[in-house]
């Protein structure tokens, strides 16, 4: 250990505010030798009992702690604002950016040298992670792990996939009231975030790609019992790295962040990946733009057989040899230059990890599952700066399409009349749904794969063209084109679509036409008027006056960017 240690600044002082950093301290009866020079390594905890998915967390820090020990160094858990995905209201992407900042400012305000990063629930992923890059320490994320498979009446049921189908069996009368409840048990039936490949798994992939987590880390379910190991490993992890100032930026590099790209296409990751990543490389310094997913992404197939794009869930996926399969899989088309946690490049890491237990769950990247899978940007005027889709979550036949919109202009609007009987749409119409951007939710939910009419449903049919600025929940399937920016509240041309406007899709093309004039789109523009914005006050007012769009990572404009981790004033 060559540099001197930040947390010298708090616990090396001879003075009277050596005394207070070390003293209060001390109330938890923390011996002297502890304030002796070894690397102080903080634990950023996502654990709430609101947050289901993170609720098992205080077992992980403990393991961390003890691998913390083990290697030398003296850990401190912390708790930070954790996201819960189902309970938190409006959405809990509408305080992802705010979470970011109680991480950036935990870490870099306290004696932290190193930082392990409790996650698990979608969001408590890409904040966290945002807060560290922001301050740049020695950084490793533990991914809390998944729930083991659901099981329900002889059958796989996935977290979130089979909530939308329950949904519809319900419409349709397939499912009672009763059946569902017992259903709810047999989803739910263990510690963890939701097991189908949504945005908690993409997440949980997205930073194992990335380098941030110990090899093999993402796929381990969290009531396994390799989960705690792989937690105290990388609390002995952390104290190394610290040791050998190996700091997040040196991982997170371009490189990284195209290999992580190349990672989500084969997993068949959720569209969420986008956005939440786009936000990481805003705060390292990365230059990454929607094109590059298409780009990088678009060509790589689906190798990975997982709900909602297939059939299996992560614990099959664990146990078929988890993300170092994929790795080895991809390996001729991953950057080689990069370093992860472990100070070493993923070829190393996944040496002897490479054996695939169940090709059916893991297929080969000669003989995929899908051609193609990545995310893809559709432009077009009407989302000029772009929009996203899930090809492996969407329905083949519907990718070139052209139909009549049926608009609606607010998520209590759609409540109120997709079941109407009257409404006048068909399962060739395509469904517009505005207003549930950033700005004009505010907070960009996952309402964009709103559930079809139940008079289509009750003919069969399963899937339409819907377009929207929200996102999709990572669990959930369908053709829809989400993140259209700009946003409809902010002046977008979504904002203008009228019932009966032919609007054209053409993914080979990647294109999103919306067959109006300039002409008469300028006459709509004239009338149109700006929503209210949805608070005057707190957070929320904060939040709507510095959102930035969809295409560049929802984060607010000015945490972009890091601004280290010197703090050079005491606080007394
Ligand atoms: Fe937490 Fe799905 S609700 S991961």
């Amino acid at each position: 250990m060559n540099k001197k240690l930040r947390s010298r600044d708090w616990f090396g002082k001879k003075d009277k505010d050596g005394i207070i950093y070390r003293s209060w301290m001390k109330n938890q009866g923390m011996p002297t030798d502890m304030f002796d020079g070894r690397p102080v390594i903080g634990i950023c905890n996502t654990f709430s009992e609101l947050t289901p998915c993170n609720a098992h967390f205080r077992d992980h820090a403990e393991m961390v702690k003890r691998g913390v020990l083990e290697a030398g160094g003296f850990p401190v858990e912390f708790p930070i604002m954790s996201l819960g995905e189902t309970l938190l209201k409006p959405t809990a992407m509408l305080f992802r950016n705010l979470a970011s900042m109680d991480a950036e400012e935990s870490i870099r305000g306290n004696p932290i040298d190193g930082v392990v990063l409790l996650t698990g629930c979608d969001k408590t992923t890409p904040s966290t992670v945002m807060g560290a890059a922001s301050v740049g320490l020695p950084t490793i994320v533990v991914p809390g792990g998944p729930m083991l498979n659901g099981k329900y009446k002889g059958q796989d049921i996935g977290s979130g996939t089979h909530v939308w189908k329950f949904d519809e069996d319900m419409k349709t009368g397939k499912m009672t009231q009763e059946d569902c409840e017992y259903a709810e048990s047999c989803m739910s039936r263990s510690i963890g975030h939701c097991m189908t490949m949504g945005t908690a798994s993409t997440m949980a992939c997205m930073v194992e790609s990335l380098g941030l987590t110990l090899s093999g880390a993402s796929a381990i379910p969290a009531a396994d019992s390799r989960k705690k190991q792989m937690a105290q490993l990388s609390g002995r992890r952390i104290v190394e790295m610290v040791k050998e100032n190996l700091t997040i930026d040196k991982i997170l590099t371009r490189e990284a962040f195209e290999n992580a790209i190349k990672v989500n296409a084969a997993v068949g990751g959720s569209s969420n990946f986008i956005i939440h990543i786009t936000a990481i490389a805003g705060r390292i310094g990365v230059e990454l733009n929607l094109e590059d997913f298409d780009t990088i992404g678009s060509k790589i197939p689906l190798l990975l057989n997982l709900m909602p794009s297939g059939k299996y869930l992560m614990e099959d996926f664990y146990y078929a040899g988890g993300l170092p399969v994929i790795l080895n899989e991809l390996i001729n088309h991953l950057h080689k230059n990069v370093i992860t946690v472990s100070g070493k490049n993923h070829h190393d890491n996944i040496m002897g990890k490479t054996d695939c237990y169940n090709q059916d769950v893991i297929a080969t990247y000669e003989k995929p599952i899908q051609q193609e899978a990545g995310c893809v940007v559709v432009k077009g005027n009407l989302a000029l700066n772009g929009a996203v889709m899930k090809p492996s979550a969407a329905t083949p036949a519907l990718m070139k399409h052209k139909g009549r919109a049926v608009v609606f202009e607010s998520i209590e609007d759609y409540n109120k009349r997709v079941d109407d009987p009257e409404l006048d749409i068909d399962e060739n119409c395509v469904m517009v749904l505005k207003y549930v951007g950033p700005v004009g939710y505010p907070g960009m939910p996952e309402v964009g794969n709103m559930a079809l009419p139940k008079k289509i449903l009750q003919k069969g049919i399963k899937d339409m063209v819907r377009i929207s600025d929200g996102r999709m929940s990572g669990t959930a399937y369908g053709t829809a084109v989400l993140h259209v920016s700009p946003e409809s509240a902010i002046g977008g041309n979504l904002a203008l679509v009228q019932n009966g406007d032919m609007i054209e899709l053409d993914v080979a093309q990647r294109k999103l036409h919306l067959d109006v004039s300039d002409d008469e789109l300028a006459k709509r523009r004239a009338k149109w008027v700006a929503p209210k914005p949805a608070a005057d006050r707190g957070y929320v007012n904060l939040y709507i006056r510095h959102v930035m769009g969809a295409d560049k990572g929802a984060d607010l404009d000015f945490l972009q960017g890091s601004s280290g981790s010197v703090v050079t004033r005491d606080s007394h």
